[in-house]
C-alpha cells in the first residue's frame, strides 16, 4: 500500500501545553514545524489545570527557588532526580515572565504584579509555613495558558494538524527516530510524517483508571508508541489521586480552593487534616490528604448516604472571592455535584489525576534509555516534554501547580535541544526503512478483520476496573499480585479486539480501539511496576511496607531508592539511580517527610 509522505524539520505529537511551548521553540528558530493534535490545540487536557503554575517569584511574600526545590524533593518523596528538579525550580520565574509576555491573563495584585496563591506542599524556607507561589488566572489556568501559546504560535507559523492521531513511531536500524505515522481521524488515511526530531507531548493516560480527572483523550498515546518501539517506560508506578474530584463524577475541583482558605471535613464536621498533618493541614502534599480522606470514610466518618466522600467547605468565604477567584469551581459545582458552594459544602473524594512517571528523559527533553553500561544514553532525534515524560521531577508524588511550571520548562528546553542538536547535525532527511510503516498497517488491517473478536467498550471497562480495584490510594500485597495475572488476561483481550460495528460516524470505533492498545501499554507498565516495587513511597502505598523507626512512612531508601524502566518486550523491569547530586547546591539529604 503506498503511504503518502510529508516531511518538516520538527514534529511534536501532542498540542497541550508542552507541545505549544516546545513549537514556540521551533517555529521561532525558523524551523519547519508540524504539530499533530487530536483536537484542536486550545481544547487540550492542558485546558482543564485550575489553580496555577509554581514559580517563586515572591510577589506576595519572600520566596525562594531554593525553597521551591526542597518541597519538590521533598514531595517527589527523594525519588525525583535533583538535578532536574534544580533545573526546573530555578527557570520557573523566566518561563512564566515569558508567558505572561505572550499575553497570559494572570490576575493581578494591587500592585500590578501576578497574584500567587498557596498550593499543597509549597512551604516557605525549607518546609515552614505555607507560601504563596503558584501564578493564577482565576481557576482557568491552564485555559489561559493555552490560549496565550496558541495566538503565539500561530504568529511564528506553527503548522497544526488538527484530528490527526499519531499510531506509531518510525526508527531505523541503528535506533533513530525518523517520524511517526499518523491517521486523519475523519477519513481514516494514513500519512507518513517524517522529520530530523520528533517530540512527543501527548500528555498523561489517566483513561487507565475507572475513575480520572482526565480528559477522554488522555489514552497514553505517546507511551504506548514509545513502548511498542522498545522505549523502556519510567517510574510507572507512581500515579497521583488528586484529592477533591467531584464525588461520583470525578471532574476535578482545583487544590486552589483549599489555597484560597477552603477546609476537608468529615461526618462529625471535623477538620481531619490537623490530624494527619499538624503544620499544612488541609495544604499538606495530595498524597497525604488523599490518604487521610480514605482513611476517614474506611473508619466511617465518610458523608452522605453510603459515606463515601467527605466534604470540602468554602461557606465560611466571602462570597466576593468565590466568584472572582474560584468562578469555575462554582459552576463545576452546581453542574456536576448540584450544590452551590457559597451555601454547601462540595462533596468530594481522591480521583486518579496524574501520572508521575513516563517517558524517560533527562532535563535537557531528551529522549534516553539505557545502552550497555550508559543507563542514560540520548535517543537520537526523539525528545519529550510534559506529562508523559520523566525528567524525572515529580519522583513519587507531584505537587500542585508543578505540572504547568513541568511543560513550560521541559517544552521549552526540549524544543531548545532539538534546535541545537539540528544545527549540531545538519542532514537531509534519511530514508524510510520500507517496514518502519508496516506496524501501522498492519493493526488497522486487525483491528478491521477482528470483528468477531472481544468488545473494545467492554476490554476497556475491564482494564479500567482492574486498575481501580488493584492499584488505587492504598495497595495490597496481594491485590497487587492477582492484578497483574488479571491485566495480563485483559492485555491479551486486547489483542484479540476488533471494529464490531463499522457504521458509527467518523471512524470513532477504529480511533477507540487504536487508544486501547496504547491504554494497555500504560495499565500493564503501572501494574507490574507496583507489584514489583516492595517500600511505601509517595503516592505508592502498600499494606506489607508499613511506617516503622527503621523505615520512615514504609519507604527503603537501602533497596528502593531507584528508578524502574518497565519494557514492553519480555514485560521486563529494570531498575536506575535517583541523581541526588543537584547543579549547584548542595544534596537535599534524604529525611522522614512529614507535614
Ligand atoms: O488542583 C489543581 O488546580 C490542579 C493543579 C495541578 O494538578 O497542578
Amino acid at each position: 500500500m503506498k503511504v503518502p509522505v510529508r516531511r518538516f524539520d520538527a514534529i511534536i505529537v501532542g498540542a497541550g501545553g508542552a507541545g505549544l511551548r516546545a513549537a514556540i521553540q521551533l517555529s521561532e528558530a525558523g524551523l519547519k514545524t508540524a504539530v499533530l493534535s487530536k483536537v484542536f490545540p486550545t481544547r487540550s487536557h492542558t485546558v482543564a489545570a485550575q489553580g496555577g503554575v509554581a514559580a517563586s517569584l515572591g510577589n506576595s511574600e519572600e520566596d525562594h527557588w531554593h525553597w521551591h526545590m526542597y518541597d519538590t524533593v521533598k514531595g517527589s518523596d527523594w525519588l525525583g532526580d535533583q538535578d532536574a528538579i534544580e533545573f526546573m525550580c530555578r527557570k520557573a520565574n523566566e518561563v512564566v515572565i515569558e508567558l505572561e509576555h505572550y499575553g497570559m491573563p494572570f490576575d493581578r495584585l494591587d500592585s500590578g504584579r501576578i497574584y500567587q496563591r498557596p498550593f499543597g506542599g509549597h512551604m516557605s524556607n525549607f518546609g515552614e509555613k505555607p507560601v504563596r507561589r503558584s501564578c493564577a488566572a482565576a481557576d482557568r489556568t491552564g485555559h489561559a495558558m493555552l490560549h496565550a501559546m496558541y495566538q503565539r504560535n500561530v504568529k511564528a507559523n506553527t503548522q497544526f494538524f488538527i484530528e490527526w492521531m499519531a499510531l506509531d513511531l518510525m526508527r531505523d536500524e541503528e535506533g533513530q527516530v525518523l517520524g511517526v505515522t499518523a491517521m486523519e481521524m475523519e477519513t481514516g488515511e494514513v500519512t507518513v510524517f517524517q522529520a530530523k526530531a520528533t517530540l512527543f507531548a501527548t500528555g498523561g493516560s489517566g483513561r487507565i483508571f475507572y475513575s480520572s480527572t482526565n480528559a477522554f483523550i488522555n489514552t497514553g498515546d505517546g507511551l504506548g508508541m514509545a513502548a511498542r518501539a522498545g522505549i523502556p517506560l519510567e517510574d510507572m508506578e507512581f500515579w497521583q489521586f488528586h484529592p477533591t474530584g467531584v464525588a461520583g463524577a470525578g471532574v476535578l475541583i482545583t487544590e486552589g480552593v483549599r489555597g484560597e482558605g477552603g477546609i476537608l471535613r468529615n461526618s462529625d464536621g471535623e477538620r481531619f487534616m490537623e490530624r494527619y498533618a499538624p503544620n499544612a493541614k488541609d495544604l499538606a502534599s495530595r498524597d497525604v490528604v488523599s490518604r487521610a480522606m480514605v482513611t476517614e470514610i474506611n473508619e466511617g466518618r465518610g458523608c452522605g448516604p453510603a459515606r463515601d466522600y467527605v466534604l470540602l467547605d468554602i461557606t465560611h468565604l466571602d462570597p466576593k472571592i468565590i466568584m472572582s477567584r474560584l468562578p469555575g469551581i462554582r459552576e463545576i459545582s452546581i453542574q456536576f455535584a448540584g450544590t452551590d458552594p457559597i451555601k454547601d459544602p462540595i462533596p468530594v473524594v481522591p480521583t486518579c489525576h496524574y501520572q508521575m512517571g513516563g517517558i524517560p528523559t533527562n532535563y535537557s527533553g531528551q529522549v534516553v534509555v539505557p545502552r550497555g553500561s550508559t543507563m542514560n544514553m540520548p535517543v537520537h532525534g526523539f525528545y519529550a516534554a510534559g506529562e508523559c515524560a520523566c525528567a524525572s521531577v515529580h519522583g513519587a508524588n507531584r505537587l500542585g501547580t508543578n505540572s504547568l511550571l513541568d511543560l513550560l520548562v521541559f517544552g521549552k528546553s526540549a524544543g531548545e535541544s532539538a534546535v541545537e542538536d539540528m544545527k549540531k547535525f545538519p542532514k537531509a532527511h534519511k530514508d524510510i526503512p520500507p517496514d518502519a510503516i508496516d506496524r501501522s498497517l498492519e493493526r488497522l488491517v486487525r483491528l478491521d478483520a477482528q470483528r468477531d473478536g472481544a468488545d473494545v467498550h467492554e476490554t476497556r471497562l475491564a482494564m479500567q476496573r482492574t486498575m481501580q480495584n488493584h492499584c488505587g490510594v492504598f495497595r495490597f500485597a496481594d491485590k497487587l499480585r492477582e492484578g497483574v495475572a488479571r491485566i495480563h488476561e485483559v492485555a491479551q483481550q486486547v489483542g484479540q479486539a476488533g471494529i464490531r460495528d463499522k457504521s458509527r460516524v467518523f471512524n470513532t470505533a477504529r480511533l477507540e480501539a487504536l487508544e486501547l492498545d496504547n491504554l494497555i501499554e500504560v495499565a500493564v507498565a503501572t501494574m507490574v511496576s507496583a507489584e514489583a516495587r516492595r517500600e511505601s513511597r509517595g503516592a505508592h502505598v502498600r499494606d506489607d511496607a508499613p511506617d516503622t523507626p527503621e523505615r520512615p512512612n514504609g519507604r527503603d531508601d537501602k533497596n528502593w531508592l531507584k528508578h524502574t524502566l518497565w519494557f514492553k518486550e519480555g514485560n521486563r523491569l529494570d531498575y536506575k539511580s535517583v541523581k541526588l547530586t543537584p547543579l549547584s547546591v548542595p544534596t537535599i539529604e534524604l529525611k522522614k517527610r512529614a507535614y
